[in-house]
């Protein structure tokens, strides 16, 4: 037996509304041998995303469901601790899709190598992986940002609106934002500089809120709320405004359709041009995204925050947390 106890996150039923921690199982499945072209691998660092919860639900969608008592999948770093691969050494740090389980086996086909940069393993599932890929990509690509723009986020302080914020202030945006708590905001506000933040859950009136932090109007908005935020937004937008439409997680566990905002023919008064993305489509401009937030991160232009839940058996919570505004930047799992 190469590995005894290995232990896996299962989805043990489908979610309905918030997920609980009885929808996941903690199961152990060992490891028998390592065949002649394989590695293995021990996860040190898995990542939980709010789209894992899409995927949570039986129907059709761009990625295909989790299947029921199955190991979940998502983003993992991990370090090759045995190896009958040449191309993966023992030692090499590794990136994946096989999260939500301590250890696994594999040919090396679904592994990246992680580069020797000096930048921590784990920014690879943060700043330098599929968050920031996603916030370059739908602030530079989809809402073609100008420098000066009027921008504002929703979600600001998480891994996506966090790396908006300042790649918006690199090219000389007014940014402002919306948050889920007071200390949210200072974090945005006296850490990345971000000219305005709007605490939506105390602020009272949030188009009100909203159009305080941006006196000029807004010309970008990149969504990753939805529902009320992108109403009030839609009075806002300045004529010619871009809205990039990330994320909705205001809906993610809705049990029923939310209403449709009042007022989308905002979209034809004022000559909007809304856009959704799927970053994965966008990945030929990945290693152009990581030169350039290589190169902002080690000019320290660019930072980060983490949260941090420790051992494999915390990943429903850190999961769950993601939809109770628990992290600031990265939600993690260390393993
Ligand atoms: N299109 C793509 O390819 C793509 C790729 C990655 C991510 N996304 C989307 O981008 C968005 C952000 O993802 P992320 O990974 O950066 O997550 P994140 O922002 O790090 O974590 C989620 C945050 O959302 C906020 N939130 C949760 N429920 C909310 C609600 N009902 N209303 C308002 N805010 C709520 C919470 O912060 P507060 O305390 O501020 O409420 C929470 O911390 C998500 O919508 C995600 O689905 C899309």
């Amino acid at each position: 037996m190469l590995i005894e106890n290995n232990l896996e996150i299962h989805l043990k039923r489908r979610p309905v509304g918030l997920p609980a921690k009885e929808d996941f199982s903690l199961v152990s499945n060992p490891i028998e041998s390592l065949k002649d072209d394989e590695v293995l691998v021990k996860n040190l660092w898995m990542s939980v995303d709010p789209y894992m919860r899409g995927r949570m639900v039986d129907r059709e969608s761009y990625v295909p469901p989790f299947a029921l008592d199955a190991v979940l999948e998502g983003g993992a770093i991990g370090e090759v601790v045995e190896s009958n691969n040449p191309a993966f050494g023992v030692g090499s740090k590794v990136a994946s899709m096989n999260g939500w389980r301590q250890y696994f086996t594999t040919t090396g086909k679904d592994l990246q190598l992680l580069p020797e940069t000096g930048i921590a393993e784990q920014a690879y599932l943060g700043v330098l992986g599929m968050p920031g890929m996603t916030a370059y990509t739908g602030l530079m690509k989809i809402a073609g940002l100008q420098p000066g723009d009027n921008v504002f986020v929703s979600a600001a302080s998480g891994a996506v609106g966090a790396i908006v914020c300042q790649i918006a202030k690199l090219n000389g945006c007014h940014v402002a934002g919306s948050v889920g708590s007071d200390d949210k905001a200072r974090y945005l506000e006296e850490e990345l500089g971000v000219d305005a933040v709007v605490n939506y859950k105390t602020c009272g009136d949030l188009q009100q809120a909203i159009a305080k932090a941006c006196p000029d109007g807004i010309d970008v908005y990149f969504e990753n709320v939805g529902g009320a935020h992108l109403e009030a937004v839609l009075n806002l937008m300045n004529e010619n405004g871009r809205i990039a439409v990330c994320g909705m997680i205001d809906q993610y566990n809705a049990t029923a359709p939310a209403p449709g905002p009042a007022n989308l023919s905002q979209i034809i008064i004022k000559k909007l041009k809304l856009q959704g993305f799927i970053v994965t489509d966008h990945w030929d401009g990945y290693p152009a995204f990581v030169q350039q937030m290589g190169q902002w991160i080690q000019q320290q232009k660019v930072t980060w925050k983490e949260t941090v839940f420790n051992g494999i058996e915390q990943a429903p919570e850190a999961f769950i947390g993601l939809f109770e505004g628990k992290n600031t930047g990265k939600m993690l799992v260390k393993l």
